[in-house]
């Protein structure tokens, strides 16, 4: 038994998807989340920076003694990641656009990945695309002003719905019939992407792939938590406390929400 909690951080609120996924898969384990909002986006930083942030928040995390670190931000995983696995003992686990499954089952062979720009000028996002441009036609579109808008809570506003219209446009008018979500904050919106995509366009995120991932590298290092009781979900943000609350309003598991300076 392991009753230290996984270890969750992303730029800001957006990760919650992706441990949203995770409470689903392992309900027995403790999860703690940093929200690190006040230095979002980090899709307009550069490399160094990213890695720098990447490691304080890991750092924040092993200080709060978690057995492992999922990486709920694409930017932060396509920057940094390698950089995390080198510097400290703990298993990461990451989240990368989900091109594969994209390009093994598009039919028209054009898949859309919208995404950050620090993810898609990232060299690990490169030689993931490389390995299937071969077959399929990769459109890629900078989700510009997109995490902005879901970090100010506004998802379902007209500003939303057209900026999102704007992004999406080249891709639906290169017939794609996969779109990519390329970061954690994108799931938010699919309510206001099914209202633009015709229907044809399937969208594929990653979140329960990496929540299934998780459960298997934690038990591989016989890290699971064996106990039969609900786990315990405290979350850390650096900003206001209303972002958090405001995007975990909804949720059924009971969620504890702290501010934390640094
Ligand atoms: C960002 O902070 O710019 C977005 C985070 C992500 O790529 O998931």
């Amino acid at each position: 038994m392991n009753n230290q909690a996984i270890g969750i951080f992303d730029s800001g609120i957006g990760g919650t998807s992706i441990w949203q996924e995770i409470a689903i898969a392992l309900p027995y384990e403790n999860t703690i989340y940093l929200a690190d909002s006040k230095y979002a986006p980090y899709g307009k930083r550069s490399a160094d920076e990213i890695i720098k942030l990447s490691i304080r928040n890991t750092e924040k995390l092993i200080d709060f003694d978690c057995k492992i670190v999922v990486v709920a931000c694409n930017t932060a995983t396509t920057n940094a990641i390698k950089v995390l696995r080198e510097r400290f003992r703990i298993p990461f686990i990451g989240i990368e656009p989900a091109i594969k499954p994209a390009a093994l089952q598009t039919k028209t062979h054009k898949i859309g990945i919208l995404a950050t720009q620090g993810t898609l000028s990232s060299e690990l996002f490169a030689s993931t695309s490389d390995l299937y441009t071969d077959t399929t036609e990769i459109i890629e579109v900078v989700g510009t002003g997109l995490v902005e808008l879901i970090e100010d809570g506004k998802i379902h506003t007209p500003e939303m719905l057209s900026l999102l219209t704007s992004h999406l446009q080249p891709m639906i008018k290169k017939d794609i019939d996969h779109l990519v979500l390329g970061c954690s904050h994108y799931p938010y919106l699919l309510p206001v992407l099914k209202k633009i995509l015709p229907k044809n366009i399937q969208i594929i995120d990653s979140g329960e792939a990496v929540a299934k991932q998780t459960k298997v590298i934690l038990s591989k290092n016989n890290l699971l938590n064996t106990n039969t009781h609900e786990g315990t979900h405290t979350f850390y943000t650096n900003k206001t406390l209303a972002i958090l609350e405001g995007i975990l309003k909804n949720s059924t598991t009971t969620v504890n929400i702290n501010y934390l300076k640094y």
